[in-house]
């Protein structure tokens, strides 16, 4: 029994002394467990005379009771403390600021691509688009340059190893004219439309990279002719450029699709070392910029789309949608567009609440 007595000290004194779950079990086995002590003491009863077993059986199982309701208690407290703790170290501080997000932002390229959109549907222009992966024929043919056409070769095609269904070549669109042949035979005449997208020519140093961005525009009518082509892009500049005093110069060229051909450039003022676009080309100071080409559609690309060149004609214009971001928006280097670099994206980039409408501006830049 004095055995019993001190077994049962040490036992509750190591209970006591438990600081963790695990070293609380390894006390329950060694008490209460099938090897336990407090088992193999009632194992012991078996040898006893009935007189001893009377004696003893209360004891050890006042024992046993003694331990297990301590092994309980200390199991609820140890449980108890690890909730606290984990509840603890699980707080959030509600009045901390909000972790900062990481921010998309709108490219200016396509922000200008909206700008247009949105000037140009005023002027009563629909968006048209049409496929990147073009075939020869909307691409060249059919925009009056046959295979031997040399101002095909001038374009640095990208072309594809396999060909088209009807066996033609296919390519990357070199421009975006092709959308003016493919609009042309849904819709037929009249029609007016703006066609923004991506080309892509195997050109690349500074100026020039090998995928960029044009807009293609059309306007097919009865008794259109250049005085439109020219008011339209003039007012068009206009809103872009949200200034009066832009200043167009039609220059003759040539282009296969259009017959007369026109460059057209507008006066520009340098600035430090930036561009302005605005005054009169020819005054002091001013120079010309040629931003882009333009005529009144050939009849033969006419008829190529089905339409027929003696009841409807118009003119087609297109530009470099980079080109005129970039003066709008002052960036100097064409490659840094398309490089992906957040830094510059998040300098140059738009807010997507910068919605361009005529109402509120069409060069909102927070
Ligand atoms: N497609 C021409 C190019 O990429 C640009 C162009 C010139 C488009 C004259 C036109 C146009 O619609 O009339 O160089």
């Amino acid at each position: 029994m004095t055995e019993l007595t001190s077994q049962k000290d040490a036992s509750l004194a190591a209970i006591g002394a438990a600081t963790t779950l695990d070293a609380l079990e390894e006390q329950r086995v060694g008490a209460l467990g099938k090897k336990g002590w407090v088992s193999l003491a009632l194992k012991t009863l078996g040898q006893m005379s009935p007189d001893e077993r009377k004696e003893a059986a209360p004891a050890i199982q006042a024992v046993r009771g003694e331990v297990a309701a301590a092994i309980e208690a200390k199991k609820a407290a140890l449980e108890g403390a690890a909730l606290e703790a984990q509840l603890a170290s699980e707080t959030i501080d509600l009045t901390l600021p909000a972790p900062s997000v990481p921010q998309g932002s709108i490219h200016p390229v396509s922000q200008v691509m909206d700008e247009l959109a949105e000037i140009f549907a005023d002027l009563g222009f629909a968006v048209a688009t049409g496929p990147e992966i073009e075939d020869d024929w909307h691409n060249f043919t059919a925009l009056n340059m046959d295979e031997s056409h040399p101002a095909r070769a001038m374009h640095d095609t990208f072309y594809f190893p396999d060909t088209a269904e009807d066996g033609g070549k296919l390519l990357l669109r070199t421009h975006t004219s092709p959308v003016q042949i493919r609009s042309m035979k849904a819709q037929g005449a009249p029609i007016r439309i703006i066609a923004p997208g991506r080309v892509y020519r195997s050109d690349s140093d500074a100026t020039h990279t090998p995928m960029f961005h044009q807009v293609e525009g059309l306007v097919i009518d009865r008794d259109i002719h250049l005085g439109h082509l020219k008011w339209t892009l003039e007012t068009f500049f206009k809103a872009f450029f949200e200034r009066e005093d832009i200043t167009l110069r039609l220059r003759p060229s040539y282009f296969p699709f259009t017959e007369p051909s026109v460059e057209f450039d507008v006066g520009y003022a340098n600035e430090g070392n930036r561009r302005v676009v605005g005054g009169h080309g020819d005054d002091e100071g001013h120079d010309w910029m040629e931003l882009g080409g333009s005529g009144m559609v050939n009849r033969r690309v006419l008829e190529f789309a089905g339409v027929d060149p003696d009841e409807y004609q118009g003119f087609a214009f297109g530009l470099g949608i980079d080109r005129i971001a970039m003066l709008k928006y002052g960036m100097n280097d064409l490659r840094a567009f398309f490089d992906g670099d957040p830094r510059w994206l998040s300098h140059y980039g738009f807010s997507p609440y910068d919605q361009p409408t005529l109402s509120a501006g069409v060069g909102v830049k927070s």
